[in-house]
């Protein structure tokens, strides 16, 4: 098989949405017939924790796997993963400083930041930004762009927009809304697919999630 795409997912402020983001694009890739996995990087371990929480008759839809050894080998393990998928996510740990977090954005097709709209998040995007736009400048190919997560109702698209402008990396249309389903497909170790009617409206933001990121990679959707 081909180099697999690799998505990478990073931010400098924790709980900004990074593992949420990844586990729900990993289901939404699954259910297009995507063959995904991921790499969790984090030393917390969230996303294979997460995994590990599903109950045996209903899997996390895609394999979760830790990296075995230093952030060097992160090449190397896409390599090994690419002859068994097409797409790998990688979540990385809360830190732009974090070596892992570098050798991730080394390794992207696609660096995606989840950025909460508020003041605490939009400052610290900005320095995430400037290690993206560093990491560009000697890698043409690295396409990025911020998602906005957590988004209140309330906002109307254009408020994010507005307090987004900001930014050099472009702004995904698709964004995810501040909803249970997110958090309850945590619970049960699996995404908002997983939920029937709780989780319609979240499964419909990471459908669009999920189309734009093929776009991006140049996937077929
Ligand atoms: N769109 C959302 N709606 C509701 N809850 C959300 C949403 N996104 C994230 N959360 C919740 O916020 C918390 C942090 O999310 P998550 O673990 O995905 O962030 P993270 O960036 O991976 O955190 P860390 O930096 O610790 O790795 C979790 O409890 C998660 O369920
Ligand atoms: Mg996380």
């Amino acid at each position: 098989m081909a180099k697999p795409k690799v998505v990478t997912v990073l931010s400098q402020k924790g709980g900004a949405g990074k593992s949420t983001l990844t586990m729900q694009l990993a289901g939404g890739l699954a259910r297009r017939g995507k063959g995904v996995a991921i790499i969790d990087l984090d030393p917390q371990e969230t996303a294979l924790r997460w995994a590990h929480s599903a109950s045996p008759d209903a899997p996390f839809p895609a394999p979760v796997r830790p990296l075995d050894g230093d952030p060097a080998v992160l090449p190397q393990a896409v390599k090994a993963l690419g002859r068994e998928v097409g797409v790998v996510l990688l979540d990385c740990p809360p830190s732009i400083e974090h070596p892992a977090t570098l050798a991730a954005l080394q390794a992207a097709d696609l660096a995606l930041v989840p950025v909460v709209p508020s003041p605490a998040d939009l400052w610290s995007t900005k320095g995430v930004e400037r290690l993206i736009l560093q990491v560009q400048a000697s890698r043409k190919g690295l396409k990025a762009a911020l998602v906005p997560n957590r988004v209140l109702r309330t906002n109307l698209a254009w408020d994010v927009l507005e307090v987004m402008r900001d930014f050099t990396l472009p702004v995904l249309g698709a964004s995810l809304s501040q909803r249970n389903a997110f958090a309850q497909s945590a619970v049960i170790g699996g995404t908002v697919y997983q939920l029937g009617r709780t989780g319609a409206e979240a499964a419909r933001e990471v459908d669009k999630l999920v189309a734009e990121v093929l776009k991006l990679i140049g996937e077929k959707a």
